[in-house]
């Protein structure tokens, strides 16, 4: 059996640094599901393919060519898209905003399944997203929600967006998390929601260290 721990939740709630230093200290893979929304969004903008166009949303979907790297010294996970990094430009709001259109698509979210299900591999697998533990892993045997403030999600995300030397203001980034958060709530085709058998953290008013020592709790119990 290889084990695999979820972490879903809304965007800016800190979900990418707690699945990769988990990832770390336990060795396992790491699979970022939202970067592959996000790389399918970019390549939608760079082929200048419409949004209601399904046939050519799902033949790029099919041919996507995207590699992920873990950076050994770095730790950091380097993402290619046809043999090109483009981490940084997969991390702009406007390309998340793209990805959470596309991913409210039933049929291309369906394209996307056996993708994310190869990343499950000895010896154990830190996945994160939307619907992990809901949709991609549901019989994983450890699961986590991570909530938090929308308030404190839309400051996370405008601090992350600094240190990546993206400009941005608080109401502008909080109007943006807003209005994913509806899209991805909201949607028919696997909305975001905690999985019933969650562990659900609420992380307003955590550090980072305490969310990570709750998940890792859970996983060495
Ligand atoms: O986690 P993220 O911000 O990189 O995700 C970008 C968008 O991709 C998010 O707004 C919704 C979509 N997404 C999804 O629908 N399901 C996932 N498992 C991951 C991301």
């Amino acid at each position: 059996m290889i084990p695999v721990l979820t972490i879903d939740g809304p965007s800016g709630v800190g979900k990418g640094t707690v699945a990769s230093v988990i990832a770390n200290n336990l060795n396992w893979h790491i699979l970022d599901s939202g970067a592959i929304y996000r790389s399918l969004a970019l390549a939608v903008t760079i082929k200048n393919i419409s949004l209601d166009n399904l046939d050519k949303l799902l033949e790029l979907s099919s041919e996507l060519d995207l590699r992920f790297e873990t950076n050994n010294k770095t730790k950091h996970l380097n993402i290619y898209l046809d043999n090109v990094e483009v981490s940084a430009q997969l991390r702009t709001e406007k390309i998340a905003a793209i990805a959470s259109k596309l991913a409210m698509i039933g049929p291309l979210r369906d394209s996307l399944l056996i993708r994310q299900k190869k990343f499950k591999m000895l010896p154990g697998l830190v996945a994160d997203g939307r619907d992990m533990g809901t949709v991609v892993f549901s019989d994983a045997p450890f699961k986590v929600f991570l909530t938090a403030n929308v308030e404190e999600r839309a400051k996370r995300r405008l601090k992350q967006l600094h240190e990546q030397g993206i400009t941005g203001n608080i109401s502008q980034t909080l109007d943006e998390v807003k209005k994913r958060d509806e899209r991805d709530v909201s949607r028919k085709h696997s909305p975001l929601k905690p999985a019933k058998d969650a562990l659900i953290i609420d992380t307003s008013d955590l550090d980072i260290n305490e969310v990570i020592a709750k998940v890792m709790a859970l996983v060495k119990a």
